[in-house]
Protein backbone atom coordinates (compact mmCIF):
# COMPACT_ATOMS: atom_id res chain seq x y z
CA UNK A 1 0.00 0.00 0.00
CA UNK A 2 0.85 3.71 -0.25
CA UNK A 3 0.19 7.09 0.74
CA UNK A 4 -3.23 8.28 0.37
CA UNK A 5 -4.57 11.28 2.47
CA UNK A 6 -7.91 12.10 1.85
CA UNK A 7 -10.51 14.92 2.86
CA UNK A 8 -12.10 13.47 6.32
CA UNK A 9 -15.55 15.21 5.64
CA UNK A 10 -15.48 15.59 2.01
CA UNK A 11 -18.69 17.66 1.82
CA UNK A 12 -18.82 20.27 4.65
CA UNK A 13 -14.56 20.81 4.70
CA UNK A 14 -13.38 19.37 1.96
CA UNK A 15 -10.20 21.53 2.67
CA UNK A 16 -9.57 21.49 6.00
CA UNK A 17 -9.10 18.01 8.06
CA UNK A 18 -7.52 15.04 5.87
CA UNK A 19 -6.79 11.81 7.17
CA UNK A 20 -3.50 9.24 5.86
CA UNK A 21 -3.84 5.64 5.28
CA UNK A 22 -1.48 3.17 3.68
CA UNK A 23 1.68 3.97 5.78
CA UNK A 24 3.25 3.07 9.06
CA UNK A 25 5.13 6.04 9.63
CA UNK A 26 6.28 4.84 13.10
CA UNK A 27 8.81 3.04 11.00
CA UNK A 28 11.64 5.34 9.10
CA UNK A 29 10.22 7.31 5.89
CA UNK A 30 11.52 7.87 2.58
CA UNK A 31 12.05 12.30 1.96
CA UNK A 32 9.49 11.26 -1.05
CA UNK A 33 7.17 10.24 1.92
CA UNK A 34 8.00 12.98 3.75
CA UNK A 35 7.16 15.71 1.06
CA UNK A 36 3.83 14.16 0.52
CA UNK A 37 3.09 14.61 4.05
CA UNK A 38 4.09 18.11 4.19
CA UNK A 39 1.75 18.87 0.95
CA UNK A 40 -0.50 17.32 2.43
CA UNK A 41 -0.30 19.60 5.48
CA UNK A 42 -0.52 22.23 3.31
CA UNK A 43 -4.09 21.47 1.88
CA UNK A 44 -5.44 20.60 5.23
CA UNK A 45 -3.71 22.13 7.54
CA UNK A 46 -4.73 19.09 9.98
CA UNK A 47 -3.73 15.40 9.27
CA UNK A 48 -4.54 12.38 11.22
CA UNK A 49 -3.10 8.72 11.27
CA UNK A 50 -5.03 6.06 12.89
CA UNK A 51 -2.89 3.40 14.73
CA UNK A 52 0.51 4.53 14.99
CA UNK A 53 2.16 2.53 17.80
CA UNK A 54 5.05 5.42 18.49
CA UNK A 55 7.36 5.01 20.92
CA UNK A 56 8.73 8.70 22.36
CA UNK A 57 11.88 8.00 19.96
CA UNK A 58 10.38 6.77 16.73
CA UNK A 59 7.66 10.11 17.43
CA UNK A 60 10.57 12.17 17.43
CA UNK A 61 12.59 10.47 15.10
CA UNK A 62 9.17 10.91 12.56
CA UNK A 63 8.69 14.44 13.22
CA UNK A 64 12.54 15.34 12.88
CA UNK A 65 11.43 15.38 8.58
CA UNK A 66 9.56 18.49 9.33
CA UNK A 67 12.19 20.38 10.68
CA UNK A 68 14.02 21.07 13.87
CA UNK A 69 12.30 20.19 17.29
CA UNK A 70 11.21 22.79 19.91
CA UNK A 71 12.64 21.68 23.70
CA UNK A 72 9.07 21.13 25.75
CA UNK A 73 8.62 24.00 28.09
CA UNK A 74 6.20 21.36 30.15
CA UNK A 75 4.07 23.53 31.97
CA UNK A 76 6.21 24.43 35.12
CA UNK A 77 7.20 21.54 35.63
CA UNK A 78 10.43 21.44 37.52
CA UNK A 79 13.25 19.15 36.75
CA UNK A 80 12.35 16.38 39.29
CA UNK A 81 8.66 16.15 38.02
CA UNK A 82 9.64 15.78 34.17
CA UNK A 83 8.43 12.77 33.28
CA UNK A 84 9.35 12.81 30.00
CA UNK A 85 12.28 13.56 27.33
CA UNK A 86 13.34 17.49 26.26
CA UNK A 87 11.84 17.39 23.35
CA UNK A 88 8.36 15.73 24.31
CA UNK A 89 6.01 18.21 25.19
CA UNK A 90 3.85 16.37 28.28
CA UNK A 91 -0.19 16.76 27.18
CA UNK A 92 -0.91 14.65 30.71
CA UNK A 93 -2.51 14.86 33.51
CA UNK A 94 0.01 12.45 35.15
CA UNK A 95 2.68 13.23 37.58
CA UNK A 96 6.55 11.61 37.65
CA UNK A 97 5.26 8.79 39.49
CA UNK A 98 2.15 8.49 36.91
CA UNK A 99 -0.86 9.20 38.76
CA UNK A 100 -3.71 11.50 37.98
CA UNK A 101 -2.96 14.84 39.34
CA UNK A 102 -5.09 16.08 41.97
CA UNK A 103 -7.95 18.51 41.23
CA UNK A 104 -6.53 21.35 42.62
CA UNK A 105 -2.96 21.03 41.44
CA UNK A 106 -1.11 24.14 40.01
CA UNK A 107 0.39 22.17 36.56
CA UNK A 108 -3.19 21.00 36.14
CA UNK A 109 -5.05 24.32 36.62
CA UNK A 110 -2.28 26.10 34.34
CA UNK A 111 -2.54 23.19 32.12
CA UNK A 112 -6.28 24.32 31.87
CA UNK A 113 -5.37 27.28 29.22
CA UNK A 114 -5.42 24.86 26.71
CA UNK A 115 -9.28 24.62 26.66
CA UNK A 116 -8.89 28.05 24.79
CA UNK A 117 -8.15 28.55 21.41
CA UNK A 118 -4.54 28.69 20.71
CA UNK A 119 -2.03 28.19 18.68
CA UNK A 120 1.35 26.46 19.85
CA UNK A 121 4.41 28.76 21.17
CA UNK A 122 2.85 31.66 19.70
CA UNK A 123 4.36 33.61 22.87
CA UNK A 124 7.74 32.31 21.71
CA UNK A 125 9.81 34.84 18.97
CA UNK A 126 9.86 32.20 16.62
CA UNK A 127 6.53 30.41 17.00
CA UNK A 128 6.15 26.28 16.20
CA UNK A 129 5.22 24.96 12.67
CA UNK A 130 3.86 21.72 13.40
CA UNK A 131 2.76 20.26 16.42
CA UNK A 132 2.38 16.32 16.56
CA UNK A 133 0.20 14.46 18.97
CA UNK A 134 0.50 10.70 19.94
CA UNK A 135 -2.48 9.50 22.01
CA UNK A 136 -1.07 6.95 24.42
CA UNK A 137 -3.57 7.11 26.95
CA UNK A 138 -6.78 8.17 26.69
CA UNK A 139 -9.96 8.95 29.03
CA UNK A 140 -13.19 6.65 28.39
CA UNK A 141 -14.70 9.99 27.08
CA UNK A 142 -14.82 13.55 26.45
CA UNK A 143 -11.49 15.06 25.62
CA UNK A 144 -11.34 16.10 22.08
CA UNK A 145 -9.26 18.15 20.04
CA UNK A 146 -10.86 20.87 18.35
CA UNK A 147 -9.13 23.00 15.34
CA UNK A 148 -10.19 25.76 12.99
CA UNK A 149 -9.06 26.78 9.83
CA UNK A 150 -7.90 30.46 10.23
CA UNK A 151 -7.04 30.64 6.28
CA UNK A 152 -10.39 29.98 5.54
CA UNK A 153 -11.09 32.76 8.48
CA UNK A 154 -9.03 35.32 6.53
CA UNK A 155 -10.54 35.11 4.00
CA UNK A 156 -14.40 35.19 5.07
CA UNK A 157 -13.10 38.45 6.57
CA UNK A 158 -14.75 41.73 5.25
CA UNK A 159 -12.44 43.97 2.81
CA UNK A 160 -12.61 46.69 5.60
CA UNK A 161 -11.74 44.70 8.64
CA UNK A 162 -9.24 42.63 6.48
CA UNK A 163 -7.38 46.05 5.92
CA UNK A 164 -7.69 47.10 9.57
CA UNK A 165 -6.17 44.05 10.51
CA UNK A 166 -3.47 43.93 7.51
CA UNK A 167 -0.67 46.34 9.44
CA UNK A 168 -1.63 44.88 13.08
CA UNK A 169 0.95 43.58 16.13
CA UNK A 170 -0.68 41.63 18.53
CA UNK A 171 1.47 40.69 21.74
CA UNK A 172 1.66 37.18 23.16
CA UNK A 173 2.38 35.92 26.61
CA UNK A 174 1.21 32.90 28.65
CA UNK A 175 0.43 35.16 31.16
CA UNK A 176 -2.63 36.75 28.95
CA UNK A 177 -4.16 33.27 28.44
CA UNK A 178 -3.87 32.26 31.50
CA UNK A 179 -5.50 35.67 33.08
CA UNK A 180 -8.63 35.07 30.89
CA UNK A 181 -8.89 31.81 33.33
CA UNK A 182 -8.54 32.60 36.50
CA UNK A 183 -5.07 31.39 36.64
CA UNK A 184 -2.33 34.24 38.25
CA UNK A 185 -0.27 32.21 40.43
CA UNK A 186 3.16 32.94 38.96
CA UNK A 187 6.72 33.21 40.27
CA UNK A 188 8.84 36.76 39.67
CA UNK A 189 10.77 34.40 37.56
CA UNK A 190 7.88 32.71 35.93
CA UNK A 191 6.42 36.09 35.10
CA UNK A 192 9.96 36.93 33.15
CA UNK A 193 10.05 33.79 31.69
CA UNK A 194 6.31 34.37 29.98
CA UNK A 195 7.29 37.94 28.91
CA UNK A 196 5.05 38.81 25.90
CA UNK A 197 6.46 38.59 22.36
CA UNK A 198 5.32 40.52 18.85
CA UNK A 199 3.73 38.62 16.30
CA UNK A 200 1.80 40.11 13.38
CA UNK A 201 -1.94 39.36 13.27
CA UNK A 202 -2.15 38.52 9.55
CA UNK A 203 0.59 36.46 8.51
CA UNK A 204 1.82 34.67 5.06
CA UNK A 205 2.46 31.05 5.51
CA UNK A 206 5.95 30.19 3.96
CA UNK A 207 4.73 27.49 2.16
CA UNK A 208 1.69 28.40 0.94
CA UNK A 209 1.99 31.83 0.60
CA UNK A 210 -1.86 32.04 1.42
CA UNK A 211 -2.71 34.57 4.47
CA UNK A 212 -4.54 33.66 7.54
CA UNK A 213 -5.22 35.38 11.05
CA UNK A 214 -3.04 34.80 13.45
CA UNK A 215 -4.80 34.30 16.61
CA UNK A 216 -4.54 33.23 19.92
CA UNK A 217 -5.69 33.67 23.85
CA UNK A 218 -2.38 34.62 24.19
CA UNK A 219 -2.37 37.71 22.16
CA UNK A 220 -3.41 39.85 25.44
CA UNK A 221 -2.56 43.40 23.52
CA UNK A 222 -2.52 45.46 20.33
CA UNK A 223 0.95 47.27 19.95
CA UNK A 224 -0.94 51.08 19.94
CA UNK A 225 -4.29 50.45 20.77
CA UNK A 226 -5.74 50.81 24.18
CA UNK A 227 -5.90 47.56 26.14
CA UNK A 228 -9.58 46.99 26.38
CA UNK A 229 -10.41 47.73 22.65
CA UNK A 230 -7.71 45.49 22.10
CA UNK A 231 -8.93 42.90 23.79
CA UNK A 232 -12.66 43.19 23.03
CA UNK A 233 -10.97 43.30 19.01
CA UNK A 234 -9.49 40.28 19.48
CA UNK A 235 -12.16 38.13 21.17
CA UNK A 236 -14.90 39.22 18.28
CA UNK A 237 -11.61 37.91 16.05
CA UNK A 238 -11.74 34.49 17.68
CA UNK A 239 -15.34 34.62 17.77
CA UNK A 240 -15.71 34.61 14.31
CA UNK A 241 -12.52 32.53 13.16
CA UNK A 242 -13.93 29.84 15.48
CA UNK A 243 -17.69 29.49 13.99
CA UNK A 244 -18.64 25.96 13.60
CA UNK A 245 -18.54 25.64 9.83
CA UNK A 246 -14.49 26.35 10.28
CA UNK A 247 -13.72 23.51 12.71
CA UNK A 248 -13.34 20.15 12.46
CA UNK A 249 -13.28 18.62 16.14
CA UNK A 250 -11.01 15.00 16.50
CA UNK A 251 -12.29 12.35 18.53
CA UNK A 252 -9.40 10.62 19.53
CA UNK A 253 -8.89 7.07 19.13
CA UNK A 254 -5.85 5.03 21.20
CA UNK A 255 -2.60 5.38 19.15
CA UNK A 256 -3.86 8.22 16.63
CA UNK A 257 -1.23 10.31 15.64
CA UNK A 258 -2.46 13.87 14.96
CA UNK A 259 -0.29 16.52 13.51
CA UNK A 260 -1.55 20.48 13.04
CA UNK A 261 0.25 23.50 11.47
CA UNK A 262 0.14 26.08 13.68
CA UNK A 263 1.13 28.33 10.74
CA UNK A 264 -2.48 28.27 9.82
CA UNK A 265 -4.73 26.71 12.36
CA UNK A 266 -5.83 27.27 16.02
CA UNK A 267 -6.74 24.51 18.49
CA UNK A 268 -8.29 23.94 21.88
CA UNK A 269 -9.02 21.09 23.93
CA UNK A 270 -12.44 19.92 25.79
CA UNK A 271 -13.52 18.72 29.01
CA UNK A 272 -12.76 15.18 30.25
CA UNK A 273 -13.35 13.38 33.47
CA UNK A 274 -10.70 14.70 35.79
CA UNK A 275 -10.10 11.50 37.64
CA UNK A 276 -9.30 9.22 34.09
CA UNK A 277 -5.51 9.08 33.18
CA UNK A 278 -4.73 11.24 29.62
CA UNK A 279 -1.35 10.93 28.16
CA UNK A 280 -0.92 12.52 25.51
CA UNK A 281 3.11 13.61 23.79
CA UNK A 282 3.34 16.19 21.69
CA UNK A 283 6.72 16.77 19.55
CA UNK A 284 6.70 20.25 17.67
CA UNK A 285 8.81 21.30 14.78
CA UNK A 286 9.45 25.12 15.13
CA UNK A 287 9.09 27.74 12.96
CA UNK A 288 12.17 28.83 10.65
CA UNK A 289 11.08 32.31 11.71
CA UNK A 290 9.39 35.03 13.51
CA UNK A 291 6.20 36.72 11.97
CA UNK A 292 7.36 39.94 12.54
CA UNK A 293 10.24 39.32 10.12
CA UNK A 294 7.36 38.94 7.36
CA UNK A 295 6.63 42.02 4.67
CA UNK A 296 3.79 43.50 5.96
FE1 LIG B 1 -1.90 23.49 22.13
Amino acid sequence: MTLSIRPIDPVSRPFFGGVASGIDITRPITRDQAAEIEKGMDQFGVMVFHDQRFTDDSQIEFSRHFGELEFATNNLRTDKEQRLGAHIADISNLDAQNNVLARENRRRLFSLGTRLWHSDSSFKTVPAKYSLLSARIIPSKGGNTEFADMRAAYDALDADTKAECEPLICEHSQLYSRAQIGFGDFTEEERRQFAPVQQRLIRRHPSTGRKSLYLASHAGTIVGWPVPEARAFLRDLIEHATQRKFVYAHQWTQFDLVIWDNQATMHRSRPFDATEPRDMHRTTVAGTRSTMAEAA
